[in-house]
Parts: C-alpha cells; sequence; structure tokens
C-alpha cells in the first residue's frame, strides 16, 4: 500500500528533495520510505489548564508509534480552555475544528493521534479527523483526582455553583467559599465531576474512536501513559489497515455513544457535539434520536452533578466498560472500534467493583435518563432537557415568564428586591444561541433570585436558547431553537406570557393564541441584545453558523472532505 506521505517524500526530483531534506531532522534515512506519518495532533496548553500535561502523554504516544515503526509527529493544534476562553469557548469550536482539519489535510500525515481533555477539544478534534478521514484515535487527557472541602466530595464546577448558591443564600461566608478554590482542583486532568469534559471522553470510547477501557483513567494515573503508549502503536497499525472514521464510525456507533450518553447521565453538550460529528461523517443522526434512543436508558452512574461522586471514584468502580455491561442489550452489536474489534467484545470482561458509584441495571439512579427533546410554539425544532438534573415537581408546570434580553439584563435585575418573580415564575433568557451571543454560551442555568434563595427556593424553570456547563443542575430548558436572534418565537415572548412545560408530553410552550403571536415583532431592547459582529471569525461564523438541532457547526464544513492531497507547494 502507498502511504498518502509518499506524494510528498517518493521520488528524486526537486520537489521530494525539499519535503525530505527539511524533515530529517535526525531521523533515519528509512524515515520517509514506507513507515507510516503519525501526527500528534496536541491541545496542550498552559490556557488550557486542563490540558497542559498531554505533553507528557504526546511522549508516551511518540514511543509507541516509533516502536510500531512509525514517525511521529508533533502538531500543537488550537486549545480551547474552557474557564478562560471569552466569550465562550463554543465560539471557537469550529474555528479550532476547521484549522485542525486543514493542517492534517495540508501535510504529509498518513494517520493522528488525537489528544484532547477539556470541554470543547475531543468535540473539535473529532470533528476534524471525521471530514479529513485519515485513520485517527483519540486519547482523553482524563479527569483530575477528587477534590475534598470540609469533609466531603468537592466537583469541579458543580462545587462552584452549589458553594456561590450557599453564598448568596447566607448560609456560607465568603472566606469559606474562597477557602474552597484550591480544595476543588488539586491535580492535572479535566473537570471530575460528569460535565462536558467527562461526558465526551466516555462517550468518544462508546462511539469507538478510543481504545476501548481507556477513557475515564484520571490524568496523573500512569496507565494513562501505559494507554498513550499503546495507542501510538494502535495508530501504525490502523494505518496499514487502512481503518479511517469513514470506514468504521456508522449510524450504530452514534446509537451506542447516545446510549451511553444516557447511561452515564452526561452533559447535554454532547447532543451538539455528537450531531456537529456525524454531520461531518454525512451520518443521518437527529436531535429526536437522543430521545427514542436515550430516553429508555436508566442513569447508573451516581455522579456529580446528577450524584455524588466524581470522575476517580467511576474509574476504581470499573469504567464505562462496567456500565456498559449493564445496558449490552440496548447497545449495537456491530459498532466497531479503532482496534477493529466491536465495543460490545470488550464488555465481557467488565466488571462493578462499587455498586454505589455504578448501580446494576436493576436499581438505577433513575429509572429513565437521558435527555428529553422538546418541541412546541416556543420551541419548533426542538429544545432538550435532562430530567436526571431537574427536580421532579417541576417537570409539568406553568408559569409567569420573566424575560431578560441578555446576561447583561439578566445580572442587572435578578437580585433586584423588587423584581416581580415568585418560585413559580419562569426564567426566560434569550440572545444566547449561536448567533445571538455569539457562540451558544453555557448561560442558561441563571442563578436563582436572592429574595427566593432565602426563602428557600433551590430550583425554578428556566428557559433559554443558550447551554448549560455540564457541571450544572436544574429545571433548565435549554437549546431552543430556532434562537432568538434567528428569528424563533423565543423573541417574541413578554414578561407575564404563561409558559407551559410539560416533560412526559415533550411540550414546551407560551400560552399565547397563534395570531397574537403572529402579529408580534421582537422589541427594540431584544435585538439589541444580539451580536452583530464587523470582521474576523465572529463575522463569518454568525454569518454560517447553524442552529443547535443540527449541531451549530458552520454550513460550509458538514461533510466529509477527505485527505486528497492538493497542488504542489514549489
Ligand atoms: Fe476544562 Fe472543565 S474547565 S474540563
Ligand atoms: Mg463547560
Amino acid at each position: 500500500m502507498r502511504l498518502r506521505s509518499a506524494q510528498w517524500y517518493e521520488g528524486q526530483d526537486r520537489n521530494s528533495y525539499i519535503h525530505r531534506a527539511w524533515m530529517r531532522r535526525g531521523v533515519p534515512d528509512d524515515a520517509f520510505t514506507g513507515r507510516p506519518q503519525i501526527a500528534i495532533a496536541n491541545t496542550a496548553s498552559d490556557l488550557t489548564p486542563c490540558n497542559a500535561h498531554l505533553d507528557e502523554v504526546a511522549a508516551s504516544v511518540r514511543n509507541g508509534v516509533y516502536e510500531a515503526g512509525g514517525i511521529p509527529l508533533d502538531l500543537p493544534v488550537v486549545s480551547l480552555g474552557e474557564t478562560n476562553v471569552r466569550p465562550t469557548a463554543m465560539l471557537w469550536r469550529n474555528m479550532a475544528a476547521m484549522a485542525t482539519e486543514e493542517m492534517l489535510r495540508a501535510n504529509p500525515i498518513d494517520g493522528v493521534v488525537l489528544l484532547g481533555g477539556c470541554d470543547k477539544t475531543i468535540p473539535s478534534l473529532l470533528m476534524a479527523a471525521s471530514s479529513v478521514d485519515l485513520p485517527a484515535v483519540v486519547v482523553p487527557g482524563g479527569p483530575m483526582l477528587n477534590g475534598t472541602f470540609r469533609g466531603s466530595l468537592l466537583g469541579c464546577g458543580t462545587g462552584v455553583w452549589q458553594l456561590s448558591e450557599e453564598v448568596r443564600a447566607g448560609t456560607l461566608s465568603q472566606e469559606q467559599f474562597l477557602r474552597s478554590e484550591s480544595a476543588m482542583i488539586r491535580s492535572r486532568g479535566h473537570c471530575n465531576t460528569m460535565g462536558t469534559a467527562s461526558t465526551m471522553a466516555l462517550v468518544a470510547e462508546a462511539l469507538g474512536t478510543v481504545v476501548p477501557g481507556v477513557a475515564g483513567t484520571p490524568a496523573p494515573d500512569s496507565r494513562l501513559l501505559k494507554s498513550a503508549h499503546h495507542t501510538g502503536r494502535l495508530a501504525v497499525d490502523m494505518v496499514a489497515a487502512d481503518r479511517r472514521p469513514g470506514t468504521f464510525l456508522t449510524k450504530g456507533s452514534f446509537h451506542n455513544a447516545i446510549v451511553a450518553l444516557a447511561a452515564v447521565g452526561g452533559s447535554t453538550n454532547a447532543v451538539v457535539h455528537l450531531l456537529a460529528i456525524a454531520g461531518r461523517l454525512g451520518i443521518d443522526l437527529t436531535l429526536d434520536d437522543f430521545d427514542r434512543i436515550g430516553s429508555r436508558v436508566p442513569v447508573l452512574v451516581d455522579l456529580q452533578p446528577a450524584g455524588r461522586f466524581l470522575m476517580e471514584d467511576l474509574h476504581r468502580a470499573g469504567g464505562l466498560l462496567a456500565v456498559l455491561r449493564e445496558v449490552r442489550d440496548l447497545l449495537d452489536p456491530d459498532a466497531l472500534t479503532v482496534t477493529g474489534e466491536p465495543l460490545v467484545t470488550y464488555l465481557d470482561d467488565a466488571q462493578i467493583w462499587d455498586t454505589e458509584v455504578i448501580r446494576p441495571r436493576a436499581e438505577p439512579l433513575v429509572a429513565e435518563g437521558g435527555i428529553a427533546v422538546l418541541r412546541g410554539n416556543l420551541a419548533p425544532d426542538g429544545a432538550v432537557v435532562k430530567p436526571a438534573a431537574a427536580s421532579p415537581h417541576l417537570l409539568r408546570h406553568r408559569g409567569r415568564a420573566v424575560v431578560f434580553d441578555s446576561i447583561e439584563d439578566f445580572r442587572a435585575r435578578i437580585d433586584d428586591p423588587d423584581l416581580d418573580v415568585d418560585a413559580d415564575s419562569v426564567l426566560v433568557l434569550r440572545g444566547c444561541g449561536p448567533k445571538g451571543y455569539p457562540g451558544m454560551p453555557e448561560v442558561s442555568n441563571m442563578p436563582l433570585p436572592r429574595k427566593l434563595l432565602e426563602q428557600g427556593v433551590r430550583d425554578m424553570v428556566r428557559v433559554c436558547d443558550g447551554r448549560m456547563s455540564g457541571t450544572a443542575y436544574g429545571t433548565v430548558v435549554l437549546h431552543v431553537a430556532p434562537e432568538a436572534a434567528a428569528g424563533g418565537p423565543l423573541a417574541l415572548v413578554r414578561t407575564g406570557d404563561v409558559i407551559v412545560l410539560d416533560v412526559e408530553a415533550r411540550r414546551i410552550e407560551v400560552d399565547v393564541p397563534a395570531d397574537e403571536l403572529a402579529r408580534r415583532t421582537p422589541d427594540k431592547a431584544t435585538v439589541d441584545g444580539y451580536a452583530a459582529p464587523r470582521r474576523g471569525w465572529e463575522r463569518l461564523y454568525v454569518d454560517h453558523v447553524t442552529q443547535a438541532d443540527t449541531g451549530a457547526d458552520l454550513d460550509f464544513l458538514t461533510g466529509s472532505s477527505g485527505s486528497e492531497v492538493s497542488r504542489e507547494s514549489h
């Protein structure tokens, strides 16, 4: 088999001379004759602290690649730190995916190992690899070790949301709150709750893009480096077998990813990421597939934010494979993995070692988990809610809307003692979709009004066209599509309108007659809340981003572009 990289290195002409000469760097002469060139797409960055350790992981991958006869190539790619990057890391997910895709295609690369961790990094890498369709395998960077505070587990993100609400409710001092800061993040790795990073690592494994059994290995665990070494070897084998995403990822792979997403009680963000990845592969995955496949699946993993434990506990208790073994009958038995073997073949030896952390099928944490897809006159193209993270008494609810036109408007007014709001009100926030913000930030889990917190209220129905952190919880209807800034009816809701939520019936409505709603136009303040970038990536993004129900990718990036080698550079 002739390698793709041979189109650079093979031959005796001037151009092959140029390609080889600059790449010699001390490697042996036979580096350019038939040895697979394996890129290590690495999102390590000091500004993405969750991924800062990936250089060490990359070193282990390099060893494995060399050992199997390949040539490893460091490829630093755009990295997105969830807590730092403004206005939201999601705005840059497609940019990272596009940049990685183009660099994989433009260079003499035969296969790639993808190193990610923090929320958007694994999705952007998988989107890129799916479009280029070169042999690709993910090594998830792994979660941080457990944090503890005042004697109990303190989870990343979830702890911040809880403790900051305690401060606002007056039940925790500011000093204690600040003391918890260094207790929460105490090692390398990504967030240790079942947030988006943990979810995407596990879901990537269920999808078949990680060596089975590796996802969820804590970042400081030496077994992660061993797995990275092994994955380096595998990448070389994958090139020989021509095992590209387009050859082994099917609708069945996404079916398995959705079952896993539900069984682990994963983040709602996985919905937009999986839709975007499927879009790159030309696989017909829809929002409704998440409800159809996932909503009957029991939640078996007792992790924060919905439950008690953290990722280190999940790994100790048997990890993803032990979870999937319990729901084996719901999985697609034919869906393959990066190894060439079906995912289900890895379940035979899996075992639960702690039934508090991973519940047996017969004793689920929640009988039917997953993500419910809602529709109605407020979300004609759909909205999602995670029932397991919601309050049961709010899953069927009628309440008066209190509408906010931007997150700034929300922050300015939410704690106003005169704000006309009670526990039955529905907080509505708009202008937070892909186009409106821009980038669809994680603001949908709006903090509750201080005066209600002081009365002991801990959850309210909230509706938003943005996303919410996978570490957050509450009765939050999010990803409303179309968003307000794309002409969705969310722009027409007024304070005082009655909002009707019925999760069992999968409905989200505003109780306003159709003819009256049709007569309304958005207020100026509403429209003023939408982003109107004049230049750069933001301009390109706003002009081309699709809505949440199709993955919020750019319209011209869907589909596979392939790895065809383009014209010579000299
Ligand atoms: Fe990076 Fe949570 S901030 S994974
Ligand atoms: Mg996040």
